[in-house]
C-alpha cells in the first residue's frame, strides 16, 4: 500500500533495500511501479558485521528523492542492526540528501525482548523531523501468521495534507483488496487497548526473545566445544529469529541430505527452530558439514 502511494501518486521511482534484505522487498516494489530499484551495501561477510562505510558510502549516491527500504530491527536475514551512532550517520546523509525513509518493522520485541526499546531508530528519525512511512507487522510478534496484520504509519510533517492523503489512500485499498480481513486486527487491538493483556503481551514477547538468546548461545557453546573450525560470536552477536551462520550452500544441502536440517541456501537459520532437546544434534551436524564439505 505504502509503495503504491508513493510510486503512483507521488511518482517516486527509486527504491533502495539492504543486501541483503527480505527477499520479497524487490517484487513489492517493482509491482508497485517503482522503475528503478537498487540494493545498498549492508552486509561486511569477511568480518560479519554490517558494513556502515559501503551503506554510507551507497546512500551519498543515491539519486534525491530515493526511497530508502530500512529494517526498523531485527535485520532479515544478518541478524545485525546498526548500532545508535550508526543510525544517527545514516539519518544524517537520508535527510541532507532528501532521501524517503520507508522503514520495514517486521520483527519489533525480537532484537531487545522490549518492542519500545525496538522502536528506537524509527523515533530517532521521527525527532530529527523527517516524513516517512513505517510498514509494521504483527504477523511474527503476535503469532498471527496469515491473518495479514500491520500497521502502515505516515508521519507528516504539514497535517493539512492528511486529508487528501486519507482520500488518496482510500482510493488505492479500494482498488487492490477493497476490505482487509478483520479478525486478526481485531485481536492485536484488543490486546493493545487492554492494560493486562498489554502487560501479559510484553512478557509472552521477553518469554520468546531471551529464549532465543539462550538458543543461540547453546549453538555458539556447542560448536566452540566440539572446536568446528572457524569463530562462532556471530551467532550470539547477532540478534532477532535469524542467523546468518556463514554455512555455504554445499554445506547447507549436505545439512539437509544427510540430517534433515533446513535452512535457506545463503546460510540463515532461523534460531526458533532450537530447542534445549535438538541443540546438540544440529551442532555436530554443522560440525560435520564444515569439517567435510568444503567450499
Ligand atoms: C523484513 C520483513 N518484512 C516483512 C515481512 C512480512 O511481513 P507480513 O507477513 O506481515 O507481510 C517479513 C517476513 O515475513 C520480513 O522479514
Amino acid at each position: 500500500m505504502g509503495a503504491e502511494f508513493l510510486a503512483r501518486i507521488l511518482k517516486l521511482k527509486t527504491a533502495y533495500y539492504s543486501d541483503p534484505t527480505w527477499g520479497n522487498h524487490d517484487m513489492v516494489f517493482t509491482n508497485a511501479g517503482f522503475t528503478s530499484c537498487h540494493s545498498y551495501r549492508f552486509w561486511d561477510s569477511v568480518n560479519k558485521r554490517v558494513d556502515i562505510e559501503g551503506f554510507l558510502e551507497d546512500l551519498e549516491s543515491a539519486p534525491s528523492k530515493s526511497v530508502i527500504i530500512l529494517h526498523g530491527c531485527a535485520h532479515n536475514p544478518t541478524g545485525m542492526d546498526p548500532t545508535k551512532e550508526q543510525w544517527k550517520q545514516i539519518c544524517e546523509v537520508v535527510k541532507r540528501k532528501n532521501l524517503f525513509p520507508f522503514f520495514d518493522m517486521a520483527y519489533q520485541g525480537f532484537a531487545s525482548g522490549d518492542p519500545a526499546a525496538d522502536g528506537w531508530a524509527v523515533r530517532y528519525f521521527i525527532e530529527q523531523g523527517l516524513e516517512m512511512f513505517i510498514a509494521q507487522s504483527f504477523a511474527k510478534n503476535f503469532g498471527l501468521y496469515n491473518e495479514r496484520v500491520g500497521h502502515l504509519t505516515i508521519v507528516l510533517n504539514d497535517p493539512s495534507a492528511i486529508p487528501s492523503f486519507k482520500s488518496q489512500m482510500q482510493l488505492i485499498i479500494r482498488a487492490n483488496w477493497s476490505n482487509p480481513p478483520a479478525h486478526g486486527a481485531r485481536i492485536v487491538a484488543k490486546v493493545l487497548g487492554d492494560r493486562e493483556l498489554y502487560q501479559q503481551w510484553l512478557q509472552a514477547i521477553q518469554t520468546m526473545s531471551s529464549r532465543i538468546r539462550e538458543m543461540r548461545a547453546a549453538l555458539k557453546a556447542n560448536l566452540e566445544k566440539l572446536g568446528t573450525p572457524g569463530t562462532w560470536d556471530h551467532i550470539t552477536q547477532q540478534i532477532g529469529m535469524f542467523s546468518y551462520t556463514g554455512l555455504t550452500r554445499d554445506q547447507v544441502m549436505y545439512l539437509v541430505d544427510k540430517y534433515h536440517i533446513f535452512m535457506l541456501t545463503d546460510g540463515r537459520a532461523n534460531i526458533c527452530g532450537l530447542n534445549t532437546k535438538n541443540v546438540e544434534y544440529v551442532s555436530k551436524a554443522i560440525d560435520d558439514a564444515i569439517r567435510n564439505v568444503k567450499s
